[in-house]
């Protein structure tokens, strides 16, 4: 997506050698009108795959999710994570790691919003290691959903997250897959 590549060479910065901070457009302040011309992208790549609920995990992926919900005209069902799980004992639950910032979390979804009959979209910001879409798709199966795909932001290519999903069969999406980060300058895939 050209506009979304475009703004990542603008306003993206480095945070050591594997981490892109986008905080002034998807992660801290958000620029409504790039979200939206993403969720009409991810409506396009998905539009006929019977789409009838978005999945994700708090806290970035909400919004996103929100605005592509809007051109599938489904709700969108949110993870929580850690003490957030207080929701009832009627869960499903899994644990995910983070290696980008080496911890994990417990996450869970209450039963009475996903189950058998829906149809899943994964929508989410990054893809790195691939454990929170590993995490979801887990909870998907477990809840007797179908799993349509994966639609995210920013992939990083030299991370082996999408590699591993895709060997499994997953079909992902990515927006905009960096292949590198050295020495200042964005590569994309
Ligand atoms: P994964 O998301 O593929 O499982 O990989 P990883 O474990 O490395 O990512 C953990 C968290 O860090 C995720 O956010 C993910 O979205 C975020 N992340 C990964 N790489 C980058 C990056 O290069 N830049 C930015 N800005 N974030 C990255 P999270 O723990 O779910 O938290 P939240 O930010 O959604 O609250």
């Amino acid at each position: 997506m050209e506009l979304l590549k475009k703004r990542i060479l603008e306003d993206a910065e480095f945070v050591g050698k594997d981490v892109l901070k986008v905080d002034m457009f998807l992660n801290h302040q958000i620029d409504v009108n790039l979200l939206d011309q993403i969720g009409k992208e991810f409506y396009r790549r998905f539009a006929d795959d019977k789409v009838s609920k978005i999945l994700t995990i708090e806290a970035s992926g909400i919004g996103i999710a929100c605005m592509t919900a809007r051109y599938f005209n489904v709700p969108v069902v949110f993870a929580k994570k850690g003490q957030n799980c207080n929701i009832g004992d009627d869960v499903y639950m899994t644990e995910i790691a983070s290696f980008t910032k080496g911890t994990s979390a417990c996450v869970c979804v209450s039963k009475k919003y996903v189950g058998p009959g829906d149809r899943i979209l994964i929508i989410d910001d990054f893809l790195a290691h691939g454990s929170a879409l590993s995490g979801l798709i887990e909870i998907i199966n477990e809840a007797a959903a179908d799993f349509v795909g994966a639609g995210i932001v920013i992939e990083k290519g030299f991370q082996p997250g999408g590699k591993l999903l895709r060997e499994r069969g997953v079909r992902v999406e990515s927006l905009a897959l960096v292949e590198s980060i050295g020495d200042g300058k964005i590569t994309f895939g």
